[in-house]
Parts: C-alpha cells; structure tokens; sequence
C-alpha cells in the first residue's frame, strides 16, 4: 500500500509565532513519527506577494528553516525545501492559472481582508492560492495539515485539481485539509478575537515570537486580555474569548483533555494563576526550540546542505508532474 503523502507550507514573513507552532507545526513533527511521507515547503515565492526587501526576506528564508529544524522536522523524516528553489512550482502555477476562473480567487475570504488592508495590491496576490494549488497537487498530497485559516485555499486546490483532471483527464489526486481539533486557531493575546499573526499587527504585544526572550513572552501573556468574570472555563461566549485562547494554548501544549484542563484551575481565583501557568508551559515549550535554532542558525552551510536534500527529493517528484501536466496540456 502507498503511504499517505502529507504536504504543508508556510511563508518566511517574519518570525515564527505561537499560532504557528501550535496550529501547523507541531502537526508536521508529529507526522513524522507516522507511516507517512511528508513534504514541508518554506513558500518563498507567496511571501513575495507582498513585496518584501530582498535582504530581509533571505534572512527570513534561512531563519524560518533554522526553526523548523529546530521546532524537530528531520531531513530524514521529512522533505523540507524552499519553494523558489524547485522550478515546477511557479510553472505550475501558470498552467493552473489556465484553468481557474477569475471568480473562484475573487471569493477567497484572505484575498479580501488582505485587499482591504493593503494600499496597493499584486496580481500575485489574487493569484496566491493557484500557486498553494500547485504545491499541493504536483505531489499528489493526500492530507494538507494547516490552521483553520487555511482550509478555503485547500478546498479551492480540490476543486482546481478537479477541473484540470476533468478537462484534460485524471492526473492529479483531490487533496483533503486536516484541520487540528484544537490549536487550529491560536488568536492574539491583546485582541482575543483576531487571530495571532505577524503581518498586519501593528503592535505585537499580542504576539508571541518564538525567539521572542523570556520576559518579553511572559510580560505578553500578563497582559493578555481576559474579561471581568473569574470563571477559568472553555466557552464559545466572544467575551471569554481571552480566556478561552489561554486555555486553548495550555491545552495543546500539555496534550490534557479539557475536563482535566478545568481541574487545574478549579477553585483558582481571578485570572493570575491561568496567566502563570501559561507562561510557565509555553517558556518550557519554547525554550529548547530556540536553544536549536541558535545552533542551526550559526552553521549557515550545514542548513544550506540540508536544504539542498529537501529541494532535490522535491524535484524528483515534482519535475515529472509538470511535464505530465503540459503534455496534457498540448504543449510539444
Ligand atoms: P503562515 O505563517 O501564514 O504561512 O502560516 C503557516 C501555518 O500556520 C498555516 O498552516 C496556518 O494555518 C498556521 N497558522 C498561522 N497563524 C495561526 C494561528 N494564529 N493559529 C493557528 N494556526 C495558525
Ligand atoms: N498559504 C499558506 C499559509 O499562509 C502557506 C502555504 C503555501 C501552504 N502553500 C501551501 C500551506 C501548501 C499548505 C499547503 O499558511
């Protein structure tokens, strides 16, 4: 039997936050010890869809690989690679944008709230997702683990791969989002009903770096916002969505259902001690991450060499998929 093939992405916008770690890539690490084939890409060429000064965004290319070794992805377990580093990538994307009506990119809810932010927009920026589109299917991915946020781009790469396969024949696999129950959506600390993000937050009080220092993280999470009451329960109520968030976060970080979650803190008065404990577990969380990432970060050749063994395993699939795709296509 063929094992699952996983494929997921993420963009070196900035740093890596809590949202991330907890909603995507502490999934990646946990596939690893699974029957499973997984690629993980560093999508370089959809950070570029805003565009990006060209010494930081290399700066941020090699730290976000540095963290994603040091988060635990294994070059042995894994194909971890740049995205601009394999060519069938952007070609892909011009064919799918063939076959893709206007319409369906129009409708994508990170398109408009992205188009509503900026000044001036891309074409690439409409066109993002064809190109999320292509890094999924040219691998034939089964399962596409991402945040909450992410499940419209996956759906619309099923229906992309749909249309292709009908007009010029069966070619590529319908890939399914898996979404993690809890974690999916980490939000930001000082505005609980947004999610946490680095790019369009002006202040970042609400946003926890992963190279972030000590007191920096614990000084946030202090401050998190919470609401007037001092009922330390999971709840969908919008105003506890503070409270929520912070529970949310123990959660998955200590792997507790959440009945036993509640325990912790029956009997607790007032919001102190929650914060505490957060602090507490993710400090022990991200500590040894970023001891790692100062290792990989300081032998630039060594993280280089890996990433060459990720782009190269990434080709040998993806190079045969486009050609497939353009003979499909009638190109000669
Ligand atoms: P990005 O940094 O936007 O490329 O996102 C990389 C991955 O992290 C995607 O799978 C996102 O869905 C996930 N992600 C980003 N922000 C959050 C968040 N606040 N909570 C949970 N997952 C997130
Ligand atoms: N758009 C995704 C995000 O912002 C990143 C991404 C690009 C991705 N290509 C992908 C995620 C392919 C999953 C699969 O998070």
């Amino acid at each position: 039997m063929n094992k699952i093939r996983v494929f997921s992405g993420i963009q070196p916008s900035g740093e890596m936050h809590l949202g991330n770690y907890l909603g995507a890539v502490k999934q990646w690490v946990e596939n690893q010890g699974k029957e499973k084939e997984n690629f993980y890409c560093i999508v370089d060429l959809h950070a570029h869809t805003i565009l990006r000064d060209p010494v930081e965004l290399r700066d941020n290319i090699r730290s976000l690989a540095a963290m994603l070794f040091a988060c635990g992805l294994s070059h042995e377990k894994s194909t971890v690679f740049i995205q601009s580093q394999v060519r069938a990538h952007a070609e892909a994307c011009w064919l799918l944008n063939c076959v893709t009506p206007m319409g369906w990119l129009e409708r994508m809810t990170q398109f408009k709230d992205k188009k509503e932010k900026l000044n001036s927009i891309s074409a690439a920026l409409l066109d993002y997702p064809v190109l999320q589109t292509g890094d999924i299917i040219l691998y034939d991915a089964d399962e596409v683990p991402v945040g909450e946020d992410q499940k419209q781009h996956v759906e619309l790469a099923r229906d992309i791969a749909q249309r292709f396969n009908n007009l010029f024949g069966e070619t590529f696999k319908l890939p399914e989002p898996i979404i993690p129950t809890i974690g999916a959506r980490v939000m930001n600390l000082s505005n609980p009903t947004s999610k946490m993000s680095k790019s369009f937050d002006e202040d970042d009080g609400g946003v926890v770096g992963l190279l972030d220092d000590d007191s920096k993280i614990v000084k946030s999470i202090k401050r998190a916002v919470t609401d007037s009451g001092n009922d330390i329960v999971f709840s969908d109520d919008p105003e506890k969505a503070g409270v929520n968030n912070l529970l949310g976060i123990y959660k998955v970080i200590t792997g507790k259902s959440s009945d036993d979650v509640e325990k912790d803190f029956e009997g607790a008065r007032g919001y102190g001690i929650l914060k505490e404990k957060v602090a507490e577990v993710v400090l022990e969380t991200i500590k040894p991450i970023r001891e790692k990432y100062n290792e990989y970060i300081s032998d630039k050749s060594e993280l280089d060499r890996l990433l060459d063994i990720g782009a190269e395993n990434a080709r040998l699939i993806s190079e045969p998929k486009v050609l497939e795709m353009k003979n499909k296509m009638g190109f000669i």
